[in-house]
């Protein structure tokens, strides 16, 4: 993540990643999260509106340091990185793991995180991997 940069709001399509912090923002690029906001049974989009209109209720900071490694469980945990500040570049590694091998991110979800989409994403894009929305 360069300078500015930042990752908004949202749900992973995985069960769970490991996160590897290499390099720290000067400042900023935090990692913020909302603990299982929502379960295979139930959306919760009341407190979901709730964050997204700046609301902090039930939101946890995590403040990264190189070398720290995570295991997150980002289906059911909303979670964000807050704007890098200064002029250090942010490197971390997320590899990503699911159950079912041939799943992958919905296509406007791997654009908007990664900046692009394969052919393989919109394949696979109408494939049903449990009932919360993606
Ligand atoms: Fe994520």
């Amino acid at each position: 993540m360069e300078p500015s940069h930042y990752l908004p709001w949202h749900f992973d399509g995985n069960e769970f990643t490991v996160s590897i912090l290499v390099t720290k923002a000067d400042a900023g690029g935090i990692f913020e999260y909302v603990p299982n906001i929502r379960t295979p049974e139930t959306e919760n989009y009341d407190h979901i509106e709730h964050i997204l209109s700046g609301g902090r209720d039930g939101v946890h900071q995590l403040d990264l340091q190189p070398g720290d490694l995570q295991l997150f469980a980002g289906r059911f945990s909303m979670h964000r990185v807050t704007p890098i500040e200064g002029t250090t570049t942010r490197y971390i590694g997320l590899p990503t793991y699911v159950h079912d091998p041939y799943r992958m991110n919905r296509p406007y979800h791997s654009e908007s995180i990664y900046g692009r989409a394969t052919k393989l994403h919109h394949q696979r894009a109408d494939i049903l991997v449990d009932g919360l929305v993606d």
